[in-house]
């Protein structure tokens, strides 16, 4: 038997005839950018999170981006973040200037340990950025607590944790903004790269509108206004002879913003796929407490029972293996795909050795990458394809 880390065509197939509808329609509007998708999509996520703003851009490294700088974070600040995390959490910080200042993990849940920021904020911390990995939320009473004794911003970095629940509250909607990733292999997932910032706040709401659309347009032009700038008489360009021609909002620019839009195709694509979310998270769930049911007994360490009054979407099942690269093999062998997330921590990383991390700085975070090994939980993964997984599993270990 083959079984695939991820096989994105049976989703594709389960779903052919909604999306190639959706998407027709949206071929034959020829209104490909902000179409009415964007605004329908939009909608529904700020419902499905009951959220006040749900703003779509271009993937979750851009809605990282333009929440930090919506939320005031600029060159020369630090913010607190995971070193267990993709990339992109780290270069978003970076991207804005600010310098990514790495917490150790909780080696249970793979969160950042909220019990040790408090020793990681100088005078120049300006946000934390927690990242719910693989799906279970990071704790974030105890680190909202800690930002508002302390002055700080938190954008909740949710790219891996659409649809799950905090306390009856959904993840990404728990911090001052929060941040999610519409990849392909997400739990929402586009037919390509796709992203989306959410927030109660109608002042990062506004901000985040005008940056990810070059800081022009009304947004702009008020987002220019919160931001304390003069932005001039926006009136007057309203007014000019030009108007007549152009909107002359759309060619004034208040701040340097990006280009990172949501095309109208995608959003019609994942307004498709939202109507299945809650079946896709119930059989991601199915698929690993299957896994963990079988797997105990085995020298795996199994991901967290999910701290009370929480329920994780499972975008990842990640097992710790101390022998992980003789297990990872002898899965391939059997033709089993995994996943390796993360292989290096992210305050080893090459390119922030400038911040003086060194092995053994973040020892959680360092086993976590040592021994992380992720097995297939994808929604359309067949019984019999998890109980091979976990057959061979068993036989690797001799207790099969
Ligand atoms: C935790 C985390 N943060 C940020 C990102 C970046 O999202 P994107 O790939 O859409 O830019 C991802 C996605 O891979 C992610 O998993």
């Amino acid at each position: 038997m083959n079984v695939a880390f991820f096989d994105l065509e049976r989703q594709y197939r389960a779903l052919q005839t909604e999306l190639e509808t959706q998407v027709l329609g949206c071929m034959r509007d020829c209104l490909f950018i902000e179409g009415p998708s964007v605004k329908s999509l939009e909608a529904q996520l700020a419902d499905y999170l009951h959220v006040r703003h749900a703003i779509t851009c271009g993937n979750g490294t851009d809605a990282l981006k333009i929440a930090l700088r919506a939320c005031g974070v600029q060159a020369g600040d630090e913010v607190i973040t995971s070193p267990f995390t993709f990339f992109a959490t780290a270069e978003a910080i970076a991207a804005v200037g600010a310098t990514p200042v790495f917490v150790d993990i909780d080696p249970a849940t793979l969160n950042i340990n909220p019990a040790l920021i408090e020793d990681a904020i100088t005078p120049r911390t300006r946000a934390l950025l927690p990242v719910d990995i693989f799906g279970l939320p990071a704790e974030m009473d105890a680190i909202n607590e800690i930002a508002k004794r302390r002055g700080l911003v938190v954008v909740e970095d949710a790219c891996q944790a659409i649809g799950a629940d905090y306390h009856g509250r959904m993840a990404g909607t728990l911090g001052n903004a929060g941040c999610f990733s519409f990849y392909p292999t997400k739990n929402l997932a586009a037919l390509g790269d796709g992203g989306m910032i959410v927030t109660d706040s109608d002042k990062i709401a506004i901000l985040c509108r005008a940056l990810k659309a070059h800081g022009s347009g009304k947004n702009g032009y008020r987002a220019a206004q919160l931001s304390g700038m003069d932005p001039g008489d926006g009136e007057m360009a309203v007014s000019s002879p030009a108007s007549a021609l152009y909107d002359p909002y759309k060619y004034y620019n208040f701040l340097v913003g990006d280009n990172s839009r949501l095309d109208s195709l995608q959003a019609a694509v994942l307004q498709v796929k939202l109507k299945h979310m809650p079946d896709f998270i119930r059989r991601r769930t199915l698929n690993a407490h299957r896994y963990t049911e079988a797997l105990a007994g085995t020298p795996l360490r199994l991901p967290v029972t999910a701290p009370k009054g929480m329920t994780p979407c499972w975008h990842q099942y990640a097992v710790m293996a101390s022998d992980k690269e003789a297990l990872a093999a002898h899965l391939h062998k059997a033709h089993i795909g995994t996943g390796a997330f993360y292989p290096v921590p992210l305050h080893l990383q090459k390119v922030f050795c400038s911040l003086g991390y060194r092995e053994g700085s973040l020892p959680a975070a360092e086993r976590a990458c040592r021994e992380s090994v992720c097995l297939p939980i994808f929604p359309e993964l067949m019984r019999e394809e998890a109980e091979y997984v976990i057959h061979t599993i068993r036989t690797y270990y001799g207790l099969a």
